[in-house]
């Protein structure tokens, strides 16, 4: 029934705002596990998601890291914010725009973080957007910090797809890409991206 209910969300969601969303589901368990995998599983790290939906990804993270870690999660639509402060009682929403996000984890007391997990439609994104959102990820990430993020397989040779590579590239010392995970609908990459 709450798989149900949370579906409907998304899909509500995504044909009211299709700019905002950019996507037909929420990713599934074995994309949520893989972009979880990249965060500290040890200790009491600070870890940021952006762009957490209906939160499948925020729940595999609930399952991957320590019970001291800080967990937290920007999300722009207003659906979608109450549905996770609903159903995800022990998750830190922060209702907002990842643009805004040193100013948005400074008002919560953050000033690094240790992971970053993006859910982000980044090709629906102007290259300002995806710059200026990246630049916020580049200003709170620790050195030696993760940023992950997917992309459908289907759409990774399209110039916007690529454009987007390119601005990774940019961005990080290190951009490593996944092997396709098929059991997603649709099947999705995700890329892994450290600086030393
Ligand atoms: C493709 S869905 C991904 C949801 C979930 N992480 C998953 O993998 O199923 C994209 C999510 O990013 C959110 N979003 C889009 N633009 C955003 C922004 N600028 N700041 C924060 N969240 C945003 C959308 O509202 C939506 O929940």
């Amino acid at each position: 029934m709450t798989a149900a209910r949370n579906l409907l969300t998304f899909v509500s969601s995504a044909v009211r705002s299709p700019g905002v969303i950019g996507a037909v589901a929420p990713s599934g368990r074995a994309l949520s596990d893989l972009l979880a995998s990249v965060a500290p599983a040890h200790g009491p790290a600070t870890v940021v998601e952006l762009g957490p939906g209906t939160g499948v990804v925020s729940e595999a993270l609930r399952r991957h890291l320590s019970p001291e870690a800080r967990h937290v999660a920007v999300e722009l639509d207003r659906s979608m914010v109450a549905l996770l402060r609903r159903s995800l009682p022990w998750l830190e929403v922060v209702p907002g725009d990842a643009k805004d996000l040193q100013k948005l984890l400074a008002d919560i007391g953050i000033t690094t973080v240790d992971a970053i997990v993006s859910g982000l439609p980044w090709t629906l994104f102007s290259r300002e957007a995806q710059c200026a959102i990246m630049e916020q990820v580049n200003r709170v990430l620790v050195p030696g910090g993760v940023f992950t993020t997917f992309a459908y397989a289907h759409v990774k040779n399209l110039p916007t797809q690529r454009r987007f590579r390119d601005l990774l590239e940019q961005s990080f010392d290190e951009v490593a890409v996944t092997p396709v995970v098929w059991r997603n609908f649709p099947p999705a990459i995700a890329y892994q991206c450290r600086n030393t």
